[in-house]
């Protein structure tokens, strides 16, 4: 049976790549984005495609999570949380309230809170799995650099949420994956980084295609397979 996999943060980078990938493989998309009309990428990649669908998500709006619900009625056989902001930010001393807020908003709250507004979709589906693309800079026992505070917490707060969601899902028959992607060269990973996003999205696809935890267990891997100390 055709696998349906929802998303987020589809226009660029590693959403793109995921959007590339499972189309050409067959999957059936629902590529979700913030401002779709702007999209050119997925908009020439559904043109190559007729399996992929666009909506409109600004992952941190409450309002259009809802309107998402109502307009995605099937199963979703793997709800993707890659949509995920990065502010450097101030040192120590001078940290920004706003900007820790904002960015646990967007790469924590939203992840969860997508899980929850999609649920039941993925409870009726397959393969029933919820993966968020975290990242190493939220391991706490991999911080020996210091500094990113509000990206680094917001990961490592995402892996806290979704463990105990992983926890209260399993019930249903859901499980949860969280993966570090590797430093890739997108608009976030900038141009000096360790690899391309095709190398990073086909590891990470073999990671998900071969996940099998124990019911209410969570992991933290990496691209390549590798675990990632919490
Ligand atoms: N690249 C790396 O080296 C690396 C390493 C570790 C983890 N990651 C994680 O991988 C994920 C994808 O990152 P990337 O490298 O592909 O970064 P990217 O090229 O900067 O893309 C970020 C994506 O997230 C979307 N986004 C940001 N805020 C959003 C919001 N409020 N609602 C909906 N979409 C939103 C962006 O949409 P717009 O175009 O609308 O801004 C864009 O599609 C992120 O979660 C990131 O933290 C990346």
């Amino acid at each position: 049976m055709t696998k349906t996999i929802l998303i987020t943060g589809a226009n660029r980078g590693l959403g793109l790549e995921f959007v590339r990938q499972y189309a050409k493989e067959g999957a059936t998309i629902i590529a979700c984005c913030r401002d779709p009309n702007e999209a050119k990428d997925l908009q020439d990649l559904q043109k190559k495609h007729l399996n992929i669908e666009i909506h409109s998500l600004d992952v941190s709006s409450e309002s259009d999570r809802l309107k998402l619900k109502e307009k995605v009625s099937k199963p979703i056989d793997i709800l993707i949380n890659n949509a995920g902001m990065l502010e450097k930010g101030a040192a120590f001393g001078n940290i920004s309230v706003d900007e820790l807020n904002k960015t646990f908003l967007v790469n924590a709250v939203a992840p969860l809170k997508l899980t929850e507004t999609l649920s039941e979709n993925i409870a009726k589906s397959q393969r029933k799995l919820v993966v968020c693309i975290s990242s190493s800079m939220g391991s706490i026992s991999d911080n020996t650099s210091g500094g990113y505070y509000s990206y680094r917490a917001s990961k490592t707060a995402l892996n806290m949420l979704m463990k105990s969601a992983g926890v209260d899902l399993a019930s249903q028959g859901i499980q949860v994956l969280l993966l570090h992607p590797g430093w890739v060269k997108t608009r976030m990973g900038g141009s000096d980084a360790m690899i391309e996003p095709e190398v990073s999205i086909t590891g990470m696809r073999k990671v998900i295609e071969k996940y099998s935890p124990a019911a209410g267990e969570v992991r933290f891997y990496r691209y390549n397979g590798e675990i990632v100390a919490w």
